[in-house]
Order: C-alpha cells, then sequence, then structure tokens
C-alpha cells in the first residue's frame, strides 16, 4: 500500500513539528509534506525528524508555503500536484496570535488593526485560501480528511467560564494593562464556522472535515512561552497525538464538529 500523504502547515515549530513526529511515531506509513513559511526551516525541522526517528518507514518532504502569499500557496500547491497527484490529509495548523505584541508594545509594535488584519489573514483568510486551492488534490484521495487546528479560546459558549483566566474582566478603569487575546480568538471562531462551510461544501466528496482544538500548549505562540504556561500549558506532545488520533480515524463519529481529547467543544 503506497504512503499516505499528509499535508501540514506551520510544521517546522511547536505543535505542527510535534504532528511530523507523532506520525513519524505511527505503525502507518506516512509522506508528511512539512510546510514551513521559510524553506531553510522547513528543511531543518525534516533533517531533525529524520535523525530523530531513523527506523520510521515515514518520509518527511519539506515544501515552503506562507499562507499570507496567494502565489506561495499556489507553488506549493502545484508542487504537491506534480509530485504526488494527491493530498489524502490536509492539516491547516499554521497559526499566529498578534494580540500578546500589542499588549507588549501598543507604541512601537504592530497597529490594533495590523494586529486585528494579520491575525484574521493567517488564521481564517490565508487558510481558507490554502484549503481551496488544496481541494482538488484532497478530492484524489479514497478517504479524504481536513482538519482545521482552532482553539479552545473560540467557543462562544464558554467565554463566560471565568475560571479560564482568558475569559476575566479586567480592573475596571482605562487604559486597560491588557486586552488578552480578542483578536486571536476571535479569528479561531470564525475558523470554526469556515469549517462548517467546508464540510457543507465537500459533503457529497465524501471529505471528513473537524476542527481540532488541542489544549493550551507549551509552544512559542503570542511569542510569550510563559503567558502560555501560565494559562496551564501541557506539552504540546500531547495535543499532536491527538491529531494523530484525528487522522487514523479515533474521530470519525465527529465530522463537523470542533473536537478536543475526551470531548466536543460547544459552539
Ligand atoms: N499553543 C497553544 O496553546 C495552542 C492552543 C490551541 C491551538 N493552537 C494552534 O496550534 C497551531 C500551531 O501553533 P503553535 O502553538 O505550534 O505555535 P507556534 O510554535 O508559533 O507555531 C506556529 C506555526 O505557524 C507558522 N505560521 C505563522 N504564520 C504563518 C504564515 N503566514 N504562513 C505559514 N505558516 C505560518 C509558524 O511559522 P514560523 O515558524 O515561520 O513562525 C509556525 O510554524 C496554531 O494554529 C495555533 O493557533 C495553539
Amino acid at each position: 500500500m503506497s504512503n499516505s500523504i499528509v499535508f501540514i502547515t506551520g510544521a517546522n515549530t511547536g505543535l505542527g513539528l510535534e504532528i511530523v513526529k507523532a506520525l513519524f511515531r505511527s505503525s502507518k506509513a506516512y509522506t508528511v509534506l512539512l510546510g514551513g513559511r521559510s524553506i531553510e526551516n522547513a528543511e531543518n525541522a525534516a533533517c531533525q525528524v529524520r535523525e530523530e526517528y531513523p527506523d520510521s518507514s515515514a518520509i518527511a518532504v519539506p515544501i515552503q508555503v506562507d499562507i499570507e502569499d496567494d502565489e506561495s500557496i499556489r507553488t506549493a500547491c502545484d508542487y504537491i500536484r506534480s509530485h504526488y497527484a494527491r493530498v489524502d490529509v490536509l492539516i491547516n495548523n499554521a497559526g499566529a496570535s498578534f494580540d500578546q505584541q500589542w499588549n507588549r508594545d501598543r507604541d512601537g509594535g504592530p497597529t490594533m488593526r495590523e494586529v486585528w488584519n494579520r491575525s484574521w489573514n493567517v488564521n481564517t483568510t490565508g487558510t481558507h485560501i490554502l484549503t481551496y486551492t488544496c481541494a482538488p488534490l484532497l478530492l484524489q484521495s479514497d478517504d479524504p480528511r481536513l482538519l482545521f487546528i482552532t482553539s479552545g479560546t473560540s467557543t462562544l459558549a464558554e467565554s463566560d467560564n471565568v475560571v479560564l483566566g482568558v475569559n476575566r474582566s479586567p480592573e475596571k478603569g482605562w487604559p486597560k494593562s491588557s486586552l488578552m487575546i480578542p483578536a486571536y480568538r476571535s479569528s479561531k471562531t470564525g475558523m470554526n464556522m469556515m469549517m462548517r462551510e467546508w464540510t457543507r461544501i465537500l459533503k457529497e466528496d465524501r471529505v471528513k472535515t473537524w476542527c481540532v482544538s488541542p489544549g493550551v500548549l507549551a509552544t512559542g505562540l503570542g511569542g510569550d512561552q510563559e503567558m502560555n504556561k501560565r494559562m496551564g500549558a501541557i506539552d504540546p506532545i500531547i495535543g499532536a497525538e491527538f491529531v494523530r488520533d484525528v487522522v487514523e480515524g479515533a474521530r470519525d463519529q465527529d465530522v463537523g464538529r470542533v473536537i478536543r481529547r475526551g470531548d466536543i467543544q460547544p459552539w
């Protein structure tokens, strides 16, 4: 049997890289198209994984893809079409959070408009365009799977749960010392609806689609690993193995939902 072709964006670091490693640890054979904004970082990550898992039957192929750049998206998908002719699993993992930069440096950092536009551009618009461009390749698969990595902060239904720090109101008065992550979490809520749209659009093509909420992870997201840890961040390996289990069929009964370990995340 030929390897399953898995294309992962933002796979040179953090959760994405751990997903690659989780696939390398699997008994199933994968060709992992390891997407990175920087081809050098993608190549280094592919070398690292090969060295760490020399006996794996999986293969890692570095691919340059910047999801804020339509030309880069087109070139990546053209490359995949000409070399592999299909994608069995697309994992939209690339994501970014810019609110923290604004909270830290309101004068010298990005403007609020830049923070909001870029958050939506990466997490929602760019992810949608990548998915649209890759869709014909997914339709060439016998068992196509489409995953979007969303966030636990994206749920509307649980946004009044003040046990989570991200839902607590700041002190009375102005200015507020921090607005937390409104642009990031809103863009991920947008991603959740976008996933619903892809579920609808590709229903007759039998593409299995999910948003996967991997938990708060100790990665460099937002440039503040310490804040991630304060929010109770767990080892990204745990999130990565969850994603691999979804790729391998563990949550096929929950297609079209935002899934998290053990349950379904309320809308
Ligand atoms: N960390 C958490 O607690 C957490 C929780 C829930 C969901 N998530 C989601 O998990 C995913 C991975 O995040 P992470 O925690 O692993 O953070 P990370 O370590 O910062 O990794 C993010 C990845 O996305 C890439 N990326 C950013 N902008 C991109 C663009 N325009 N085009 C292509 N790639 C781009 C980054 O590339 P560079 O290396 O070039 O910067 C990096 O590879 C994101 O979607 C994030 O929202 C994270």
